[in-house]
């Protein structure tokens, strides 16, 4: 054996075992009470500490041309903090060049991505333009290994509710996902032009500009043409009560509808737009009200919410700073991508949801809707993504402590109980008790098939 993992507790979405690990060629080979240690050198003691299935961040964007500028993680940087949070397995969002087929577009990202990144990636495809032979070109990505889609209905490159019908039409036929980032944009760009017409230029008046209601007609609007198409559908970053409840109504009627949301959604509220900081934690959808908030923690606990991504979009000071006199010129996103795990599983610390609850959401449910087949649990025959969580530490958030290349983080002293003190990917050692210990390149692209 390569590794053995012993005395832990394992935690997967349905059980809960004292067990030992063993691992072998990157992939989990053995899961057993006692497994001898007999011609293995790589001996881990875990006990009093959890062993969890790696995290999978399935809504990243790294590198990303955006707001006048390009997100600050690159490929490395991000996937190297991912690893430090405990993700091993990251979707990054690849924006389709007009007149570019999808798989065209997986390969131009790939051929960057592939030779820096630190932890397996796979990608998701925003469609921009499905013109001509383009829209058939989602059936070849599917067979090429990327069957999920996003569609944006606001921003400059956002598609009208046309495009985004025809490709979950597209999708219903070849087996395809589509995910939506479900805003109202002309509500949006009127109260936008409103609120700067009469000098209200604060970071507040982003969260006003694109309040509840933008997000939530949005919400009912995509289920309503996920549901006349007969395609399933995949709400990236859902942040607010109305859409929390479009969502648990389609479930309930047995509409394939599945909700993301993001850890910053279930921590703050709208009232971070007043802060002086306020810009820094700008990005789109806001977060709501505290009615929503709770909401959402409400729809987590019972089920109506399938997965916790963290949307990693980080931007630095100084570009936040471009929107001190004018919200609308903020860069939108935050950073995010190391803090996923550790908060989730901080919630499942505090009593706030299980353990289980907490793998079943960050890890297992991203990989079942996103079909990677070899990730998702420890279980035999798995990728040996592995973390080792100290459930007794608390650790404090600082920027300093860190992994990625962005100077701040909206995480800034928030304290969460437990933390990860080791990550591997496939068996190899990436993070260790607060270093990225792992390498440039050793990512590989996932294939994932909803088949
Ligand atoms: O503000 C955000 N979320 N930036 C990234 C792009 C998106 O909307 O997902
Ligand atoms: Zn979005
Ligand atoms: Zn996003």
């Amino acid at each position: 054996m390569d590794l053995i993992i012993k005395n832990g507790t394992i935690i997967n979405a349905n059980e809960t075992i004292r067990a030992d690990v063993a691992v072998k060629d990157g992939k989990i080979a053995s899961i057993a009470e006692n497994i001898s240690i007999t011609d293995c050198e790589n001996v881990i003691d875990a006990r009093g500490m959890l062993v969890l299935p790696g995290a999978i961040d399935a809504h990243t964007h790294l590198a990303m041309p955006f707001g006048g500028t390009i997100s600050s993680d690159d490929y490395f940087a991000g996937t190297r903090a991912a690893a430090c949070g405990g993700t091993t397995t990251v979707f990054d969002f690849v924006l389709q060049d007009f007149g570019e087929t999808m798989v065209d577009a997986v390969k131009r990202r790939d051929a960057l991505c592939a030779p820096v990144a630190a932890v397996d990636y796979s990608y998701h495809v925003a469609v921009k333009d499905v013109s001509g032979e383009l829209l058939d070109s989602i059936a070849e990505c599917v067979d090429f290994g990327v069957p999920s889609f996003k569609v944006f209905m606001v921003y400059d490159f956002g598609v009208t509710d046309g495009v985004f019908f025809q490709v979950l039409q597209k999708a219903k036929e070849c087996g395809a996902l589509i995910e939506v980032h479900a805003e109202n944009n002309e509500l949006v760009n009127m109260l936008t032009e409103k609120y700067l017409s009469e000098g209200k230029t604060s970071a507040w008046y982003h969260y006003m500009s694109r309040p509840e209601f933008v997000e939530g007609e949005a919400d009912e609007r995509a289920i309503q043409w996920a549901k006349a198409s007969g395609a399933p559908l995949y709400i990236v970053h859902l942040a607010n009560k109305q859409g929390v409840e479009a969502v648990t109504k389609a479930k309930d009627e047995g509409y394939p509808i599945y909700a993301e949301t993001c850890p910053q959604y279930l921590e703050f509220t709208s009232e971070v737009y007043k802060r002086e900081d306020g810009r820094n934690f700008v990005c789109s959808p806001p977060m709501k009200g505290e009615a929503s908030r709770q909401a959402l923690w409400a729809a987590v606990k019972r089920g109506d919410i399938d997965t916790i991504a963290t949307d990693h979009c980080p931007f630095q000071s100084s570009e936040k700073d471009w929107g001190k006199d004018d919200f609308s010129k903020i860069p939108n996103g935050c950073a995010g991508i190391e803090n996923m795990y550790p908060y989730m599983l901080s919630a499942a610390n505090e009593g706030k949801i299980s353990f289980t609850k907490a793998v079943e959401l960050c890890s297992a449910n991203p990989a079942k809707i996103f079909g990677c087949k070899d990730k998702g649990s420890i279980s035999v025959g798995k990728d040996a993504d592995i973390v080792i969580y100290d459930p007794s530490v608390d650790f404090t958030i600082t920027n300093d402590k860190m992994h990625s290349d962005c100077d701040h983080t909206i995480w800034e002293g928030i304290t969460v109980h437990g933390y990860p003190i080791q990550t591997y990917s496939r068996g190899k050692l990436v993070y260790d008790n607060g270093e990225f210990v792992g390498e440039k390149g050793w990512g590989k692209f996932v294939k994932c098939s909803l088949k």
